[in-house]
């Protein structure tokens, strides 16, 4: 048996290759870092979709059909009630994206990219007690997305923040939720029905969890000067550093980086409070040192969740949306493999081995 599957290969795909050791990520033939300074979230959903229905997409086709079903599943908002308000974001979106219609076509897809884009603005407004803003569907979906949540036309570098976030998260081999997706895709229980298994693994602590935690550690640190001391108190006391450390990567995580760069020209552009990013530098400085000098043995760095943290905080999500925006990028991974193994793969069926009490002999 191996616990967590580690290890264990449980699919062949075309869709992404996370290197661990080298700190590489490969989405359909592109390094991250080249498809996150060339491509829009569009260009992304297009490259990973691509081959998977019986269309050809094209970039400028997709951008018009999403526009149209942002508005489309817009009706789904204007039918929610009182109760799910009261959830937290990431459920609410899932309750909401539950009143979809299952399928593995591409209408339904297109209606699962859109869901999570619309739902998130349109739940933290009415927590806020504040109406939801429509969909424009001229707009590209990270424009939308912004335009939905803030009530204004974002910058041009707000845009192009937010869709290098949604790229660089938009898909990462066989994690959790792309493996629920996978298992029931297996099953051909339909698109719908895998998003949904998916969002519910990603909102799990272990996974889509918190970068919000790294902004509570920014919070409690307050200052460059108290970094070092704020740092080793925390390891002192058993604690885990928020943003550091991941299970395959062993060197720097190639996307913490990528989300590095991207708020480059928010702090350029002043949209971002320089202070915070200064705060968070000096931060991420201390706490690599003081890893390496703590655990020597084990080589932590960097984690996706660091900045990522830091540029949703600069767009405008609140904390508590973290996960839901985690969710609108990775939707299109969860399809794209959905349909790899609705078409290509078997029905997943592991074993377990019965460690149970055996039934008594008749006396
Ligand atoms: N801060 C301090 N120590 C850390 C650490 C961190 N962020 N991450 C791992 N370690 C240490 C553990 O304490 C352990 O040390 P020990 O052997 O002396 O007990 C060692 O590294 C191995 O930990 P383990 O839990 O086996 O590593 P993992 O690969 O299973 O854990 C994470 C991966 C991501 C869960 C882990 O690094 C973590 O909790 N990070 C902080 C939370 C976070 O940023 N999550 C987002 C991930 S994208």
């Amino acid at each position: 048996m191996n616990n967590g599957l580690e290890d264990v290969i449980a699919a062949e795909t075309r869709l992404s290759d996370v290197d661990g050791e080298a700190g590489r990520l490969i989405i359909r033939g592109v390094s991250l870092d080249h498809l996150v300074t060339h491509a829009t979230y569009e260009d992304t959903a297009a490259l990973l979709l691509d081959g998977f229905f019986d269309r050809p997409i094209s970039v400028s086709e997709l951008k018009v059909q999403l526009g149209r079903a942002r508005a489309e599943v817009f009706a789904n908002v204007q039918a929610m009630d009182a109760m799910l308000e009261k959830l937290p974001p990431v459920d609410a979106m899932r309750a909401l994206t539950a009143r979809l219609a299952d399928g593995e076509d591409f209408e339904t897809a297109l209606r699962l990219l859109a869901a999570p884009a619309v739902f998130l603005p349109a739940v933290l407004r009415l927590r806020k007690g504040e109406t939801p803003i429509a969909p424009n569907p001229s707009l590209s979906q990270s424009a939308d997305i912004l335009a939905m949540l803030n009530g204004a036309l974002p910058s041009k570098e707000q845009v192009a923040a937010l869709d290098a976030y949604l790229v660089t998260i938009s898909d990462h081999g066989l994690n959790a939720s792309t493996f629920a997706s996978r298992v029931i895709a297996s099953t051909k229980a339909g698109l719908t029905s895998s998003v949904l298994a998916a969002v519910s693994a990603l909102k799990g602590p272990l996974h889509g969890g918190a970068p919000g935690p790294v902004l509570d550690m920014l919070d409690d640190v307050g200052s460059e000067a108290h970094a070092e001391t704020w740092l080793g108190e925390a390891l002192d006391r058993g604690e885990r550093l928020m943003g550091f450390g991941h299970r395959i990567y062993r060197v720097r995580d190639p996307r913490a980086d990528a989300l590095k760069d991207a708020l480059k020209p928010l702090v350029a552009t002043g949209q971002v409070d320089r202070d915070r990013i200064r705060l968070a530098e000096a931060v991420e400085q201390a706490a690599l040192a003081t890893l390496k000098e703590r655990k020597p043995d084990r080589p932590l760095d960097v984690n996706v969740e660091f900045y990522t943290a830091l540029l949703l905080e600069a767009l405008g999500f609140p904390r508590e949306a973290f996960t839901g925006v985690f969710a609108i990028g990775r939707t299109v991974g969860w399809i794209a493999h959905a349909r790899e193994q609705a078409l290509e793969g078997r029905l997943i069926r592991p074993r377990s081995v019965y460690v149970g009490p055996l039934p008594q002999a008749a006396a």
